[in-house]
């Protein structure tokens, strides 16, 4: 159960849906977790939810799009558990839902900054500071946006493809380091935003799936911890879908 012990983790994100349920997930298994998240006040709701059943966290406040925050939250994570050994790049935002030619310029670069630059940012810091700890694991959070088409999200699509890339990009890089990096495809997930939508809607985005329903934020949080545990050992530059089926369609 404690296969993640004497590790210290950084998840972006943390505050709400995928990011909380990861948090969540390797403080159960014994990390130290640091949740970073734009919005302060929910990353430290998770926290007081993995302290509250015995795990160690601590929030800090960070905005993925800004390359000084991304240092500060790695330098954050050294000062308070002593190290960095484990990162998640999950911080993400949709899209504006417009086809290219209808796309608001600063749409794109909103999307662009957060989830492709967040990611690019966070892995520049997280590197250096996993190599100094002797080495470790980092997981993005793509989507399956990150190999097929998603219906009015031009940009959400180019940013999680670029992410499948620079995965492996740093993959190749640290391989021979005693670093892996690895990156997952989600399929929908039940959060609120999902949801909400009307029940004809919900039960047509559940018909695209092999498994007929959405996926839940604790079933992608067992990948992540699985890629990021020694049991991963010999996995890096992979591209896996949790996605319920949805591209095999
Ligand atoms: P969410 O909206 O529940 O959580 C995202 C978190 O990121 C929020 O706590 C938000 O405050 C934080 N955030 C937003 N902008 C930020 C910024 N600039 N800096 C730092 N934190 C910021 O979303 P969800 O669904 O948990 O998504 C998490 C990741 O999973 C995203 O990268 C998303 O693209 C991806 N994903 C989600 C799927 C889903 O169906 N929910 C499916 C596939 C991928």
């Amino acid at each position: 159960m404690n296969k993640l012990t004497n590790k210290v983790a950084l998840v972006t994100g943390g505050g709400s849906g995928l990011g909380r349920a990861i948090a969540i997930e390797l403080a159960n298994y014994g990390a130290k977790v640091v949740v970073t998240d734009i919005n302060l006040a929910n990353a430290e709701q998770t926290v007081t939810m993995i302290n509250a059943s015995g795990g160690t966290a601590s929030a800090f406040q960070q905005d993925v799009s800004s390359v000084e925050a991304n240092q500060a939250g790695v330098e954050y994570a050294q000062k308070t558990y002593g190290a960095l050994h484990l990162a998640v790049n999950n911080a993400g935002i949709p899209g504006a839902g417009k086809p290219l030619g209808e796309l608001p310029i600063e749409d794109w670069a909103k999307v662009i900054n957060i989830n492709l630059n967040g990611v690019m940012y966070g892995m520049r810091y997280q590197i250096p500071a996993i190599l100094e700890a002797g080495g470790g694991a980092i997981v993005n959070v793509a989507s399956i946006a990150g190999c097929v088409w998603v219906p009015n999200d031009p940009a959400y699509m180019a940013a999680k493809h670029a992410v499948v890339g620079l995965t492996k990009s740093a993959a190749v890089d640290y391989g021979t380091k005693n670093l892996r990096v690895n990156v997952v495809g989600p399929g929908y997930i039940a959060t609120p935003l999902i949801q909400a939508l009307p029940a004809e809607n919900v039960a047509d985005i559940e018909s695209k799936h092999a498994l007929n329903r959405l996926g839940t934020s604790e079933e992608v949080a067992h990948l992540v911890r699985f890629l990021l545990s020694d049991d991963a050992s010999f996995i890096t530059g992979a591209y896996y879908l949790v996605d319920g089926g949805y591209t095999a369609i």
